[in-house]
């Protein structure tokens, strides 16, 4: 996978991303056949236990894109620049992209924001950092938006994150996330823009999906959006299978003949 065979997708076979966050979960997802792994700044609220994605720092990102990389060598990762890695200047914008690719191991990295940041994506690219947007509900700004909600409701919030995508474009990217787009509005934008769009919460007719692997394997009991599908029962699986490590320490079923080691044996 390259920026350009994703962009060569567009139209002819849908784009399927997960995010994942360390290395077994990376080497999972990539020999289950994704096209591309995102190590989502949702590393604050799926794994760090944090309630939104503010929290995430560059150090973090950094951390977990490696372990992704390692756990994943020959899949195309996607880096997502944290809260206040890329709104305060251009200049810091681009070093802390930069990181991604030197330091994390990364193929891109993703940022949310529409045509304001336009300029800053188009000088991201070209110095050599292949950038995805991000429109739609940007969890960075929740405080703004004063919650998740639904976003592309009203013809004039339509109109926005239609020229959003022609900007963002226009700047360069490679592939657009919409994320929590009303599925009418989300079909307009995938066939106005000629990059990719990878839906999440915004319906069938985007490019590709992404889910958020926590989601798809429902590692959290407390949430499950109505846009995500639980493929698996992680949590109850877990549950189950430490409850009974419990129970067999305590009974002294384990460790076992077979787990022990013995003089004069192996
Ligand atoms: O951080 C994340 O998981 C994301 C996806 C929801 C697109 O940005
Ligand atoms: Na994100």
């Amino acid at each position: 996978m390259n920026v350009q065979k994703f962009i060569s997708m567009k139209g002819k076979q849908p784009i399927v991303l997960i995010t994942a966050y360390d290395a077994p979960f990376a080497r999972i997802v990539n020999e289950a056949g994704v096209d591309a792994i995102l190590v989502g700044d949702s590393l604050a609220n799926n794994v760090l236990g944090f309630s939104d994605t503010l929290p995430a720092t560059m150090d973090d990102m950094i951390r977990h894109t490696q372990a992704v990389r390692r756990g994943a060598p020959d899949a195309f990762i996607i880096g997502d620049m944290p809260f206040l890695s890329y709104q305060c200047s251009q200049d810091e914008a681009i070093r802390n992209a930069g990181r991604f690719l030197k330091e994390g191991g990364a193929n891109a990295v993703k940022l949310e924001g529409g045509s304001s940041f336009a300029p800053l994506i188009r000088r991201m690219v070209e110095s050599g950092i292949p950038v995805m947007g991000h429109l739609g509900l940007t969890p960075q700004s929740v405080n703004v938006f004063g919650g998740y909600r639904v976003q592309g409701k009203d013809e004039n919030t339509a109109r926005k994150l239609l020229e959003d995508a022609k900007a963002l474009e226009e700047a360069g990217v490679f592939a657009i996330v919409l994320e929590m787009v009303v599925e009418e509005v989300a079909k307009q934008i995938t066939e106005s823009v000629n990059v990719p769009t990878i839906g999440i919460g915004s319906g069938r007719y985007c490019d590709g999906q992404v889910l958020v692997l926590h989601d798809a394997l429902g590692l959290n009991p407390a949430f499950l959006p109505k846009f995500a599908k639980r493929y698996a029962n992680l949590y109850e699986i877990s549950l189950k299978a430490i409850s009974q490590y419990v129970e067999e320490v305590r009974t002294r079923e384990f460790p076992s003949e077979e787990n022990v080691f013995r003089l004069g044996g192996n």
